[in-house]
């Protein structure tokens, strides 16, 4: 697909980040939206940027509150983008939604872990189920399923327990695989990319936390220091001295941290990612981080998880997530 003007787009999780920053550059070339995410605020902060520069006649941005994990909620939302679209058909899915945490099987609670993970597989296989006829009726569609640098490489650090949301990011980056004969031998006008992120200037840090323990507020809870203790401690932390206030501080910066000192922005992170679907490439490593973290691995699968790699690996991409 070369080019989005007046064709249909579908974004999950639009409220923040990368779908919020995909549903501006789209809206941009003149591309109506329809985006769903859990937090009406955020959808609503979306669109007021979308429209900050004059819409073109007739384009629509739609919001639409659907948990992705919910099959019954995407199906809704499915409904409702047909009905507030008045169209029988969509040409972009971007399957974008997900949050972090539940990253031990063993000492994370079993509904963090697959809140997780359900979100960020469930949601793309529900998406992609719920959409695909409304897709099949395009004369042409693009399904964007994100994965992560944790889609081929499972790590965050060798000692911080990651397994949800790896387990989920590599089905993702499987599935889209498949995908590609998948679509080639049943649907052919139908190309589908994965894209792999990797460090990206977000908030998703602090609203994977928000989600997963339903606390609005920046202040965290006592079990929330609780876990966030138990991460300072993996990343070789002092913790037994802190005070709950000093946690508290630590979280806080490294949430701005996270988002403000990343090597890639939330906007040439959509634009990586657009640029590659016109492009009609299947994989889309997104930052130079991506690119050479790729290298790496496949230059040495067998050490990937020891202490070495990953140490190298983050002197070399320039990472300071730290704690
Ligand atoms: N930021 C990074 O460094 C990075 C790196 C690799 C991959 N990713 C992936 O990129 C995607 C976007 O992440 P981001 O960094 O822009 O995060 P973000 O937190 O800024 O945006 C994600 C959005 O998804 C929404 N969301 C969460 N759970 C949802 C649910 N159940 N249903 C509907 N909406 C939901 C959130 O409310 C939020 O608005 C995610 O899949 C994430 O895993 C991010």
């Amino acid at each position: 697909m070369k080019d989005f003007s007046g064709k249909i787009a579908v974004i999950t999780g639009g409220g923040t980040g990368m779908g919020r920053e995909l549903a501006r550059q789209l809206v941009a070339e003149g591309c109506h939206v329809a985006m769903c995410d859990v937090s009406a605020e955020a959808m609503a902060e979306t669109k007021r940027l979308s429209e900050v520069d004059r819409l073109p006649q007739g384009l629509r941005i739609t919001s639409h509150i659907a948990d992705v994990s919910d099959e019954t909620q995407v199906l809704r939302f499915r409904d409702e983008v047909a009905d507030r679209h008045d169209t029988d058909r969509i040409h972009l899915l971007f399957n974008n939604a997900g949050i972090s945490g539940g990253g031990s099987i063993l000492s994370d609670a079993r509904e963090r872990w697959e809140r997780t993970f359900n979100i960020c597989w469930g949601g793309v296989y529900y998406c992609t189920r719920a959409f695909l006829p409304m897709l099949q009726k395009a004369t042409e569609a693009h399904i964007v399923n994100t994965s992560s640098v944790n889609g081929f490489w499972a790590s965050v650090g060798p000692k911080v327990p990651h397994t949800a949301y790896s387990a989920a990011k590599f089905a993702v980056k499987g599935f889209t695989e498949a995908l590609i004969a998948d679509l080639r031998v049943n649907a052919p006008h139908i190309k589908c990319s994965v894209v792999m992120p990797g460090h990206i200037g977000t908030s998703i840090i602090s609203n994977s936390r928000k989600i997963q323990s339903g606390n609005e507020g920046e202040v965290l809870t006592s079990e929330e220091i609780r876990q966030a203790r138990i991460r300072l401690a993996a990343t070789g932390t002092e913790v037994s001295t802190l005070a709950d206030e000093d946690v508290q501080k630590l979280w806080a910066e490294r949430v701005r941290r996270f988002r403000e000192e990343a090597p890639t922005t939330a906007a040439a992170a959509a634009t990586i990612i657009l640029d590659g679907v016109k492009a009609e490439r299947w994989r889309i490593l997104v930052g130079r981080d991506a690119h050479r973290l790729d290298e790496l691995v496949r230059q040495d699968p067998e050490h990937a998880y020891d202490l070495a790699f990953f140490e190298n690996a983050a002197k070399e991409v320039g990472w300071r997530l730290g704690n």
